[in-house]
């Protein structure tokens, strides 16, 4: 199908409206017939669906015998799918979804670690017409609780460890129809809750391995991530199957994913990453991922781009900077020399590390700039671009971005400002989450405001420069100050928590809270010690703050809003700036 033939079926609003010529050249020009198997087709009715996208559209071209998915466990365990087995176990958990009375639209989130049965149920509800909603394992009781709440899951898709870590705040989600427990292997001792439903036993009820796919327009909704602000709990960012476009796209233009390729992608679904480039873009696109359960480890990941031959990986600067300290002694005891492309997203890349790369990988690292909130690559370095170290590349094709003042004018290059991008790229949120006032906020003089401060060199790069709000990003995942404050202050000696980012040679910041205390309380190390440990298991150990101090008062301003950015100037023995709003002591 022609690009404009793809337009006629989209409508868009007028503040909506992506540059489609653009798109369209650059779609056009993209010689999708050497391999035949990567390129954009739609439902027979005219619909598109993700998952039929990324997996069935390469059974229905005959390319069923290639391998979708290698999966490593964290016990050594190796299972390979090829797209074939994996449309027959979407198709059948579609079907379960289906007997459970999902209905489209319907929230369902998946709480899981990477084990292959997160792909078939992430694929198997979209092509049931489901809205998929992972949550990082990771997360305490507290962040899978406000989410789900917010959001009226009717669904949960788990495993018994996990739905046990959270026993305690199931009962408050009053919307929920159905647990489905996933206890692959056996694994694990927990039996199965009374009510729960087990994953096996309703595949194997199951009699059809064939699934029609639910009539999806690319205006319905496929998935839902949460991401946190400097203020108010996470907002739900609400995608929609059209932005399955701008993945297949960029998969191929900023990773240079290419039917056949062994993949490699770091990332967890919890996060964006994870779904767009850990599922959606490599699979559109036909490639061989491999999913690896376990976390970091330089000779673990070494290990497997050695023996499974990866051509393309992506991962993130935390992981990179961890890779520089694990050394160069540890690269030279694998052969690495299948990579053709390395890819990295999330947060700075230091130059170090790029020039790092050129010496142990023999090639550049190639830095690229998104959000949650975009849904797919915007900026990025191409592998046909010259590399600035340092610079996060260039926008893609049919993405204009600038940096604008604080009256949201564009400014001069070299300059830096406010980083916003012209509304209207394939992947945009459509929503957060029935929070329209906030969602609003993001657009201002036809521009969507992303949140960050960067600057855009004479050639158009683009150079990351800082946060323009509160939010903390720690190992290149978002943390909002205001969720980590208010875990604190549920312990009975806080009184009040400020929540900063703390600059970390590895993690780039670290999640630094400031409290005073309720009357009775003393500024212990052993009080410290437990109010890192209560905010660990209410939050997770990567949200909760690493360090704590003690305060006699809180900085606020005449209407008691702490004032985070004087915490953070007295942290880093910074200029206090303006604080002619500071409240009195
Ligand atoms: O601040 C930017 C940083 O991460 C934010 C987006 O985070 P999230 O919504 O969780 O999406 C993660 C998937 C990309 C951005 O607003 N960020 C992302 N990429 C870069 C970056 N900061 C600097 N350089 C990057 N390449």
């Amino acid at each position: 199908m022609q690009f404009d033939e793809i337009l006629k079926k989209t409508e868009y609003t007028e503040s909506n409206k992506p540059n489609l010529k653009d798109y369209e050249s650059a779609y056009n020009s993209f010689d999708w017939n050497d391999d035949g198997y990567s390129r954009l087709e739609w439902l027979s009715d005219g619909g598109l669906n993700n998952a039929y996208e990324s997996i069935d559209k390469h059974v229905a071209k005959g390319f069923g015998d290639k391998l979708s998915m290698i999966w490593i466990g964290k016990n050594g365990e190796e299972e390979k799918y090829t797209y074939s087995d994996f449309k027959e176990e979407s198709d059948k958990f579609a079907q379960v979804m289906i007997k459970l009375g999902m209905e489209k639209g319907d929230r369902v989130f998946i709480f899981m670690d990477r084990l292959p049965e997160l792909y078939f149920a992430a694929m198997g509800i979209l092509k049931a017409g489901g809205i998929i909603a992972p949550l990082f394992s990771a997360f305490g009781p507290d962040p899978v609780k406000d989410r789900m709440l917010d959001a009226g899951a009717t669904y949960l898709i788990t495993s018994p460890d996990l739905r046990n870590k959270i026993s305690s705040i199931i009962p408050d989600i009053k919307t929920l129809k159905n647990i489905v427990v996933i206890n692959k292997d056996n694994r694990q001792k927990e039996s199965l809750v009374k009510g729960d439903l087990d994953y096996y036993e309703l595949m194997k009820k199951v009699k059809s391995s064939e699934f029609s796919i639910v009539n999806t327009s690319q205006y319905d909704f496929a998935i839902m991530h949460y991401t946190s602000g400097s203020t108010g709990k996470p907002k739900g960012v609400l995608h929609r199957h059209q932005a399955v476009v701008q993945q297949l796209l960029t998969g191929h233009w900023a990773l240079d994913l290419r039917p056949g390729d062994m993949y490699f992608c770091t990332a967890d679904p919890g996060w964006v990453t994870g779904t767009s480039y850990g599922m959606i873009a490599p699979w559109t696109n036909g490639v061989t991922q491999i999913i690896y359960e376990g976390g970091f480890g330089a000779s673990a990941w070494y290990e497997i781009i050695e023996k499974y031959k990866v051509d393309v990986w992506y991962t993130a600067p935390t992981a990179i900077r961890l890779l520089m300290r694990a050394g160069e002694d540890v690269v030279k005891k694998y052969d690495l020399s299948s990579l053709r492309f390395i890819g990295s997203v999330g947060e700075p890349l230091n130059p170090e590390a790029v020039v790092w790369g050129n010496r142990n990988y023999k090639m550049p690292i190639h830095d690229n700039w998104w959000q949650t909130e975009t849904g797919a690559i915007m900026c990025a370095n191409f592998s046909s671009n010259k590399i600035k170290p340092g610079s996060m590349g260039k926008p893609i094709p049919g993405v204009t971005m600038g940096i604008l003042d604080d009256e949201y004018n564009e400014i001069e290059t070299d300059k830096s400002g406010i980083l916003a991008v012209r509304p209207g790229w394939p992947s945009q949120m459509y929503a957060y989450w029935q929070q329209d006032e906030m969602y609003n906020s993001r657009f201002k003089k036809g521009w969507y405001i992303t949140g960050d401060q960067a600057s855009c060199d004479k050639e158009g790069y683009f150079w990351f420069q800082g946060r323009a709000d509160d939010v903390i990003n720690t190992a290149g995942h978002l943390v909002g100050p205001f969720e980590v404050e208010s875990a604190l202050i549920e312990h009975p000696a806080v009184a009040e928590a400020g929540v900063i980012g703390k600059p970390d040679p590895i993690a780039m910041e670290i999640v630094k809270a400031f409290v005073t205390l309720n009357p009775d309380y003393e500024q212990t190390n052993d009080l410290r010690r437990e109010l890192i440990r209560f905010a660990r298991e209410k939050l997770s150990a990567g949200v909760a703050p690493r360090e704590i101090d003690f305060l006699d008062t809180m900085p606020k301003t005449r209407s008691g809003k702490i004032m985070r950015r004087l915490l953070k100037a007295r942290e880093l023995g910074e200029p206090e700036g303006d604080i002619s709003t500071l409240e009195d002591d």
